[in-house]
């Protein structure tokens, strides 16, 4: 029989990719959207008459119990959050209402509606924070910097509390940044991708950056929600760390995304405080030991062949904007 999966968040990059990877594996996918006066399907376009969209929001838990009555997925893949950092601080109250009690939300829709359907939660590195040893593993303890970071620290327990209060086969996978050329904007890859693009082409010429010290753990959302996938697949459900070990600084990525480009960074890019944030979460590298050995997950797509599979997208999409 075909399975049902119901993605919260199928807009965003994630849920864009996870959608593909459903429909690949046979799936039948529900995805839930949230009304806006503007249509912002861009990213699920091509698979659009694949899939079934349904209203919904992670603030309302009604639509969130009429969803699951309607539509009887097997699996939730519960992807949507207010997902930017910097944003966190300008709004903690809605941030803490969406990436944490959202949660809740949809775990009590599940248990109420069906307490057999398999949960996965969008769990993420920003948790571990001022990091408390390196690599970071699933034992590492959290010590979140951000609104953002300290509303995934409840939403990861909550769906831990959920798993051994009432049995339900819940997930969380810890996932590090991961990327590709469907990242929003504002964040720092895409920033610097689409930025190298836009100067390559001669509309800007300078990029206005924060802090180029930071370290972080960046993958290709591609391969990272296969691992989501694998979690649910499960006889027993658990916390994975899903990384590529490796960590680099924003400076680093500059330089190579300059550099796929024919240009030099240091020539364009300035430091603007406007993007420095009120506390900042200096190195993360995750250790994927755990999901390799017993999910067997591997990833595909090393840094370099990231870095400039994005400044690729973007200088084609710059100059077809262009004419
Ligand atoms: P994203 O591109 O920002 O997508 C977020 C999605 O959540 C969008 O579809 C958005 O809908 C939806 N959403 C926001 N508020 C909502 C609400 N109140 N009700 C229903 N939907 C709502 O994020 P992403 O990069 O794909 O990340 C997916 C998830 O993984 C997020 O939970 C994020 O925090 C987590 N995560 C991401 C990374 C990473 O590196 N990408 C790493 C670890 C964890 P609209 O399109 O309408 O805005
Ligand atoms: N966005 C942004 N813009 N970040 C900048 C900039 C800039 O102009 N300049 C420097 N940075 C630095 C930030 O200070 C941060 O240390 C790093 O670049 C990465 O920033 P983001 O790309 O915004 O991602 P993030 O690490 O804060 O959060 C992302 O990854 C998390 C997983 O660790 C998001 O996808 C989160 O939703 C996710 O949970």
């Amino acid at each position: 029989m075909q399975k049902r999966a119901l993605i919260t968040g199928i807009t965003g990059q994630d849920g864009s990719y996870l959608a593909e990877f459903l429909l690949d594996e046979g799936y039948e996918v529900v995805g839930m959207v949230r009304r806006s006066s503007t249509v912002t399907f861009e990213r699920i376009a091509h698979i659009q008459d694949r899939i079934t969209l349904v209203a919904g929001d992670l603030l309302d838990e009604v639509s969130l119990i009429g969803i699951l009555r309607e539509h009887r997925p097997a699996e939730v893949y519960n992807l949507a959050a207010q997902s930017f950092v910097q944003t966190s601080w300008g709004q903690p109250v809605l941030t803490g209402e969406t990436t944490a009690l959202g949660v809740t939300r949809v775990l009590d829709a599940i248990r109420m509606v069906d307490p057999e359907i398999r949960f996965y939660q969008a769990s993420s590195s920003e948790m571990f924070g001022k990091v408390r040893e390196v690599p970071q593993v699933e034992s590492t303890p959290f010590y979140p910097r951000s609104p953002y970071g300290v509303a995934k620290v409840y939403g990861h327990w909550i769906t831990v509390n959920y798993r051994e209060s009432y049995g339900l086969h819940a997930s969380s996978g810890i996932l590090f940044n991961h990327e590709s050329p469907r990242r929003g904007l504002e964040f720092v890859t895409r920033k610097v991708t689409h930025g190298v693009a836009r100067i390559a082409c001669g509309l800007d010429e300078k990029l206005h950056l924060g802090n180029l010290d930071a370290q972080r753990d960046w993958g290709f959302a591609g391969d990272y929600v296969r691992a989501m996938w694998l979690m649910l697949q499960r006889d027993e459900p658990e916390d994975y760390v899903v990384a590529t070990g490796e960590t680099h600084s924003v400076k680093e990525l500059c330089e190579v995304a300059f550099a796929q480009a024919g240009l030099d960074w240091s020539e364009h890019v300035v430091i603007d405080e406007r993007f420095l944030r009120p506390a900042e979460v200096d190195l993360l590298v995750g250790d994927p030991g755990r999901a390799q050995k017993e999910l067997g997950w591997e990833r595909t797509v090393d840094f370099s062949a990231l870095v400039t599979m994005m400044v690729d997208a973007d200088l084609e999409l710059v100059r077809r904007s262009m004419g």
